[in-house]
């Protein structure tokens, strides 16, 4: 060790520690150290793991290949928000002429990329509605090359019959891509159904606790190994902190699924039940027959009889708190109309149902009675 103070402030913490650390250790470094050119040449080779954060980390890593696992995926590759995770997925598949089909009910951020940002590099795609349509004939191009669905859509919550509309996409060739952020593989393993790429918002579910914002995208291994390079080139890694707190999260993720899903069915069923609402959408026993468990999610949505009195339930609310997020151990709510699909013009609200009274409601741990009184309190005054 050197003498100099200034020198042994900087390297004095190099001290490696001895002992096993229970939970995996934070590697918050940017860069790793070689002891040699030999090492480096090394990593080249394929010998070492790790050279720069940006091109990998051991807490990504562990992210990665624990939701990959989770999926019965071949390899995963983490991304610093679930956007990043959807963008590396189709760029890894689509180039300039590549025309994709997506479901009509996507995520209003994967609209935007796909409409704004892809289509600047000649990618196109067409919209389809997988609810009515009964196959993919009238929608393929020559150049069509992947089908785009999410599991359980937002925020009406409808859930298309995946292992059908797979078979069909299959049929003609494309790779299929689903966002499975709203069921997690916890509920529904894509893969198992011949998804080539299953992508996560690991923000919601995953992380659980509405404290980071993380992506994962798991599948094919010459797909994803594609898509790692993508997340490294645009510059869309995962900062280890965040690898962690998201691999931290994932652990419990089975339990919390498990009682948040047994939670919501009982507040569906409330909400079925009081006369403020005029529809309740949560997915159907019928609807979710192919998930590998008798669960059918955790987010309710319903729509108020009585749309002006909209602001006033927001305001009656006691303890959930609205937040334009999802997935958190705490029951929250959000509206749609103010927030995610705040770009929808009024017919397009109308044709989708997507309408002013429309209340999204993520539920939470909590016991389920307490956030029944708690809904109850707010509607009985709308
Ligand atoms: C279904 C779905 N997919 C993807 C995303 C994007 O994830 P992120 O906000 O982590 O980028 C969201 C965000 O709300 C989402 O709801």
């Amino acid at each position: 060790m050197a003498e100099r103070f200034e020198t042994k402030t900087v390297h004095i913490s190099h001290a490696p520690i001895a002992d096993v650390s229970k939970a995996t250790p934070i590697y918050q470094t940017s860069v790793f150290a070689f002891p040699g050119l030999e090492e480096v040449e090394q990593y080249y080779a394929g010998e070492r793991n790790y050279l720069y954060t940006r091109n990998g980390n051991p807490n990504q890593v562990e992210l990665a290949d624990a939701v990959a696992a989770l999926e019965d995926a071949e390899l995963g590759v983490s991304a610093a928000s679930g956007m990043g995770a959807i963008m590396a997925g189709l760029l890894a598949v689509l180039k300039p002429g590549d025309h994709i089909l997506a479901s009509h009910e996507i995520y209003g951020g994967t609209y935007a990329l796909l409409s704004k940002e892809l289509s600047r590099f000649q990618i196109e795609m067409t919209l389809i509605d997988l609810t009515n349509e009964k196959n993919l004939a009238d929608s393929l191009r020559p150049t069509t090359k992947m089908l785009f669905l999410e599991t359980i859509t937002n925020p009406l919550l409808t859930v298309v019959d995946m292992p059908y509309w797979f078979q069909e996409a299959k049929r003609h060739g494309l790779i299929v891509m689903v966002d499975n952020t709203f069921a997690t593989p916890y509920l529904v393993r894509p893969i198992a159904y011949g998804a080539d790429l299953v992508v996560h918002s690991a923000t919601k579910y995953i992380g659980g606790h509405s404290d980071v914002t993380a992506g994962v995208l798991v599948g094919r291994k010459d797909l994803v190994e594609r898509a790692k390079e993508i997340v490294v080139n645009f510059g869309a890694s995962l900062s280890p902190f965040e690898a962690w707190l998201t691999s931290r999260g994932l652990k419990t993720m089975a339990v919390r699924m498990e009682r948040q899903c047994d939670n919501a069915k009982q507040v569906a069923a409330f909400l079925r039940n009081h006369p403020a609402v005029a529809k309740t959408y949560y997915p159907s026993e019928e609807e979710t027959s192919f998930f590998h468990r008798a669960k059918q999610g955790a987010m309710v949505s319903f729509a108020l009889a009585d749309e002006s009195l909209i602001y006033k339930f927001y305001r009656s609310l006691k303890w959930i708190s609205f937040a334009p997020s999802l997935a958190g151990v705490e029951t929250t709510v959000s509206h749609p109309v103010t927030t995610s699909h705040r770009a929808l013009s009024e017919e397009q609200r109308q044709a989708t149902g997507i309408t002013k009274g429309l209340v999204r409601l993520s539920v939470g741990i909590e016991a389920h009675d307490d956030i029944i009184a708690e809904l109850k309190q707010a509607l009985d005054q709308a």
